[in-house]
């Protein structure tokens, strides 16, 4: 898919708006995978679905973009929470399309997509729209890339991280 430079400006201001977005910047805070933390992974996620949905030519790029962005936008951190630890993994695609709700007024397609991002773990949400597989596979992808990662070197991996995020778009 070709857009234009308008359009990869537009996507990219988005982009730029939620980065520095004082609520999504919490989203530091919840610690994820091997130097990886919940804002890191959801802005990894945002660029890998971005760059597929443009080489297959798939999808609404906004839906997708706000979509991957919010889609871990759950805001508790299951390891220090334990009434949460136990249905982590089936049930915090739901607190994240509310709190998507809540707070950034995201219309349906984009909370139909968070709810849906993991799947087949809630086997019953499969995610129905192009721009919900493209999430749901980018979000597997990064995972992956992020668990097989060693232990070693996990601050300077982070600040590694924080540099490829900078951008929606690499120059
Ligand atoms: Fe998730
Ligand atoms: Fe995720």
């Amino acid at each position: 898919m070709i857009i234009s430079e308008q359009e990869k400006k537009e996507l990219e201001d988005i982009y730029q708006s939620f980065l520095h977005d004082e609520r999504i910047l919490k989203m530091k805070s919840i610690s994820m995978h091997r130097g990886s933390n919940c804002y890191i992974h959801s802005f990894k996620v945002a660029k890998l679905a971005i760059k597929r949905a443009l080489r297959h030519k798939k999808g609404n790029l906004q839906v997708i973009l706000v979509g991957a962005i919010l889609h871990d936008y759950y805001l508790y951190d299951w390891r220090t929470d334990k009434s949460k630890m136990r249905h982590h993994m089936s049930s915090h695609p739901y607190a994240a399309a509310e709190n998507a709700e809540r707070d950034f007024d995201v219309h349906e397609p984009v909370k139909k997509v968070i709810q849906s991002h993991m799947w087949p773990v809630n086997i019953s949400d499969f995610p129905k729209t192009k721009e919900a597989r493209i999430i749901s596979n980018a979000d597997k992808a990064i995972y992956i890339k992020e668990i097989s990662c060693s232990k070693a070197y996990k601050k300077k991996r982070e600040q590694k991280y924080y540099k490829q995020i900078e951008k929606l778009f690499d120059e």
